[in-house]
């Protein structure tokens, strides 16, 4: 969730959590029997898992692939079929939260420490949407700190690397003020890098692939096809460059 935004709502408004409600329903809308799904990670992607267990109980046929071991519990646990990692799997589609997404929808990704499974998973989909709140969408990436996924030996080079570059880390915590750090499903540690701005996002994603020791790094370019995000009670469509539509101009994936 982006600290930042109100998590109250004024009267008649709709909260975030109900934002990320109404996202995740509309996203339902659009899948279809026999589709192979990939499941998200985060409150908003919970949001859909829980409906879309409710759909599958009710008589949707549909598989899935979780992006985390949390959403993979959530998916277990409403009896949705789950497909094991293996060579040729395609998505029909992706669903999942961002931490931030602009207008061209690239999007950071890891707040909940799974951005490395996430873009796994999302780059073998051939549809990704994502689902957000009215906090998520920014004119301009980078006041959400962008995680990366680090190995543990490399740890003290890479912060000297992404200080170089402007990035202020800081090592994520199991909690806030607790001694641990934070591990991810792989057991690598995440590093949060506040740019505050980040202005060419593409050549960001370039240099910190150069990095010996960061495996993933939580920019999200040219992947998501379409989102919802729900603003004064509606659900809106973007798509890469375009004006925001209402979702209910569209009865199939945008
Ligand atoms: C998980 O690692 C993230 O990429 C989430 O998708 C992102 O943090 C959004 O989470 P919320 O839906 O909880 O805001």
């Amino acid at each position: 969730m982006n600290p930042t935004a109100p998590s109250t709502a004024p009267a008649g408004a709709l909260t975030l959590a109900q934002e990320k409600q109404v996202a995740a329903a509309t996203a339902l809308r659009w899948v279809r029997d026999g589709m192979l799904l990939g499941l998200g990670t985060g409150s908003t992607s919970a949001q859909f898992i829980t409906q879309l267990g409710a759909a599958v109980q009710a008589g949707l046929k549909v598989q899935g692939t979780a992006t985390s071991m949390a959403s993979e519990a959530l998916a277990r646990q409403l009896g949705i079929p789950l497909v094991a990692p293996q060579r040729g799997l395609r998505f029909d589609l992706a669903v999942d939260g961002a931490d931030e997404l602009d207008p061209q929808l690239r999007l950071i990704k890891g707040g909940g420490g799974a951005l490395l499974r996430e873009k796994v998973l999302e780059t073998a989909s051939d549809y990704l949407l994502v689902i957000g709140d009215s906090s998520k969408l920014v004119p301009v990436l980078g006041r959400f700190p962008l995680p990366l996924e680090v190995v543990p030996f490399a740890l003290p080079w890479v912060l000297d690397a992404v200080e170089a570059l402007g990035g202020a880390p800081v090592v994520r915590m199991a909690q806030p003020g607790a001694p641990d750090y934070y591990y991810s499903d792989q057991k690598n540690l995440i590093v949060d890098c506040h740019f505050e701005q980040i202005t060419d996002a593409e050549q960001l994603a370039t240099r910190l692939k150069t990095i010996p020791g960061i495996v993933e790094h939580g920019l999200f370019i040219g992947l998501a096809k379409a989102a919802i995000v729900v603003r004064d009670g509606a659900a809106l469509v973007l798509r890469p460059g375009e004006a925001a539509r209402p979702a209910t101009d569209f009865t199939e994936l945008p």
